[in-house]
């Protein structure tokens, strides 16, 4: 198995990969397909170690490569500018990994015959490279890096630069070889039919992207600038603070979104729902930045907030006075309406106290 987990990689401040994490099973082909600049072939180099990412891990068969040099890591690559040594024959070229890894000379010979006729060009072997057709350069090419027995194998574009005939025909011998050598392989593309016809799984760059945002614990005085700008705006109320803001146990949770902005709040303090004794915990003041709305933060800052109290108070209700525009996003996510309809008196807008029943 072949994972690359929550990779990030930047280049001179801008973010080429983001989070990104994609798992390969054994003896799997999967495709992975995006336009030029999505970071695909970033993400191979990655796992080749040519890019040291900076975080993430990639691992193979339970190993972390993330430090591990190039040479190995026990992965072949097939690249889209593929050069073959030029002035070597076919047999030296599909030899060369053999070679460094000290097979004797005539058991290389054997595996290189054998991986000629693998990929269908058998007695190829005396031949000079320069010799070659497109087609045949590139099903050397794959040859080379299948006869060291590589754990995995890299493809980037391996089929670019070939006539649409020649393409197809050659998509469809790569995508047997490929079976029949029973290698876990990643191919990187831009062509979605070479990558159906290539692959068992096709998955696109923006599949790839990890969750973009980070829950993080906040002060109270670092809720204040979204509450104004979401919760008093148009309200006659100009008031940030509330009271058991800075009680010792009220939580107040955030949302940071990949470039580590703040684009949501929510405040979170032990207090019983209204006419009752027992313990509660309401969450109020729940806002996100206007222009992420949809987006996904809103879930993502409701879901760790009542995770963190069910698990640090199983038994206690939770609850919420919420407007009435926001019950549906409420409702969503378990919560009922237990008194309707109030107006409140700070912000003037209709209000329902709303309570998520115990599991
Ligand atoms: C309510 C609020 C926090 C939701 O945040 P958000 O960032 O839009 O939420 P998400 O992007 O995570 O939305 C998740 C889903 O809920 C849906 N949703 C969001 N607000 C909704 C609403 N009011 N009613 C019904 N569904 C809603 C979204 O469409 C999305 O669904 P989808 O995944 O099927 O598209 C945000 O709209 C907000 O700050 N509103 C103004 C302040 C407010 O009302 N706060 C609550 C005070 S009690």
């Amino acid at each position: 198995m072949l994972e690359v987990r929550d990779v990030t990689v930047s280049f001179d401040g801008a973010v080429v990969l983001d989070r990104v994490s994609l798992a390969v099973g054994d003896g799997e082909v999967v495709a992975l397909l995006g336009p030029s600049g999505s970071g695909k072939s970033t993400l191979l180099r990655v796992i080749a170690g040519l890019v040291v990412p900076a975080s993430g891990s990639v691992w193979l068969d339970g190993r972390n490569l993330t430090g591990v040099p190039t040479h190995r890591r026990g992965i072949g690559m097939v690249f889209q500018d593929e050069q073959l040594f030029p002035h070597r024959s076919v047999a030296d070229n599909v030899g060369f990994g053999l070679k460094m890894q000290g097979l004797p000379a005539t058991d290389r010979d054997r595996r290189v015959d054998g991986m000629l006729d693998f990929v269908g060009l058998p007695g190829f072997g005396h031949r000079h490279v320069t010799d070659l057709s497109g087609g045949e350069a590139k099903r050397v090419a794959l040859a080379r890096s299948l006869a060291p027995s590589p754990r995995a194998l890299l493809l980037d574009e391996p089929l670019t630069g070939l006539d649409r005939e020649l393409h197809d025909r050659l998509a469809v011998e790569v995508s047997r070889i490929l079976r029949r050598a029973k290698t876990t392989a990643l191919v990187v593309t831009h062509d979605g039919e070479e990558a159906a016809i290539l692959a068992d799984q096709v998955v696109t760059m923006d599949q790839l992207r990890g969750d973009p945002f980070s829950i993080v614990e906040l002060t109270s005085a670092e809720t204040h600038p979204l509450r104004a700008a979401v919760l008093r705006n148009d309200t006659p109320s100009r008031e940030l603070a509330l009271d058991g803001d800075d009680e010792p146990t009220t939580v107040h949770l955030g949302v940071r979104d990949g470039t580590g902005r703040l684009i949501g709040i929510s405040t979170w303090l032990l207090r019983p729902p209204p006419g009752s004794e027992g313990d509660g915990v309401q969450l109020r003041g729940m806002a996100t930045a206007p222009d992420v709305r949809g987006q996904g933060a809103g879930d993502a800052l409701l879901d760790a907030g009542i995770a963190r109290v069910r698990a640090a108070q199983p038994d206690a209700v939770l609850w919420a006075r919420a407007r009435d525009s926001a019950v549906g996003f409420y409702r969503r996510h378990g919560f009922e309406i237990v008194e309707p309809g109030f107006v409140d008196e700070t912000t003037g807008i209709p209000h329902h106290v709303i309570l998520l029943p115990p599991r």
